[in-house]
């Protein structure tokens, strides 16, 4: 059977709004939508303002145009579940030109990212971080589309640790269009992330002032991650929501990452060097 070209397909869609709308538009637009779309299914406190967002962008195109955009997240979907081991919009925002370079958005190739990953394994130190509290958490304060993290699920999955319930994905970027990248394919992969837009070095983390997505597979597995919650069933956790402001801390791969809830039902990840 013949193997389906998914980039190209996509650019194929891409063209079809070609003349009426620029490449920038489109593809932050779908990835708003896309974002709001998947974000929307759990009960997150910004449901409401998102679902306004998203009814303004998509009645700005006309319904042939509406059409298009859930057929380019099939495509998105498709091409990760085919292949998990690659950093598919990434590599598309590159492709058709949309990377700013002023922002240092030069995405690192997926087998430099798995080789990486690969060495943050080396040693039993995760192996006694996932007998001591269940989890293993990992950071990267500047995403970008996350290669990087990606890399790392596939990594884990290498070593037998089950990156959708076992590991916390914490991603931060200063521009939203990648954090946006970031927060749909570490959805799609099932990993249960924190993606963080805003500054890393000045506002690093859950900073007030920091925009906070959380993923569906965060959602259900968020009590892992909480001292003490072990016994907690996941519904209640998912009822509980999550708010958009809480604290901050700084971490980069080398940090052990712990969420704790206040008795407001404020999330705030606290973190320690991993020595
Ligand atoms: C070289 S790319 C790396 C992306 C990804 N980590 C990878 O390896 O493919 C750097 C990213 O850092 C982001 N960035 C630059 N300055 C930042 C800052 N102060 N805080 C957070 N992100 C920042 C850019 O928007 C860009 O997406």
């Amino acid at each position: 059977m013949e193997k389906k070209d998914y980039k190209k397909e996509f650019c194929a869609l891409m063209n079809r709004f070609a003349f009426r709308y620029s490449k920038w538009q489109i593809w932050n637009d779908f990835l708003s939508l896309s974002a709001i779309s998947v974000a929307n299914v759990m009960p997150v406190p910004e449901k409401e303002e998102r679902e306004k967002l998203y009814l303004s962008i998509i009645s700005s195109y006309q319904k042939e145009d509406q059409e298009v955009f859930p057929k380019m997240l099939e495509l998105v979907v498709l091409a990760l579940e085919e292949n998990p081991e690659q950093d598919f919009l990434g590599s598309m925002y590159h492709h058709l030109g949309l990377h700013q370079e002023q922002k240092g958005q030069f995405f690192t190739p997926y087998h430099i990212c798995h080789f990486m990953s690969e060495l943050q394994f080396a040693g039993d130190e995760k192996e006694e971080q996932l007998k001591e509290k269940g989890y293993i958490s990992v950071n990267d304060p500047a995403c970008g589309a996350d290669a990087m993290l990606i890399a790392f699920a596939n990594v884990a999955k290498k070593h037998d640790i089950n990156y959708q319930k076992q590991v916390l994905f914490v991603a931060q970027d200063i521009d939203r269009t990648a954090a946006m990248m970031c927060y749909i394919q570490l959805s799609l992969l099932g990993c249960p992330a924190i993606v963080i837009i805003g500054d890393s070095l000045m506002k690093p983390f859950l900073h007030p002032d920091n925009e906070a997505w959380y993923t569906p597979f965060f959602f259900l597995n968020r009590w892992r991650f909480m001292p003490g919650q072990e016994e907690r069933e996941p519904s209640d956790h998912m009822e509980a929501g999550c708010n958009e402001n809480v604290a901050d801390a700084t971490s980069s791969l080398l940090w052990d990452m712990e969420l704790t809830e206040g008795a407001d039902g404020q999330l705030m990840l606290s973190m320690e060097q991993v020595s």
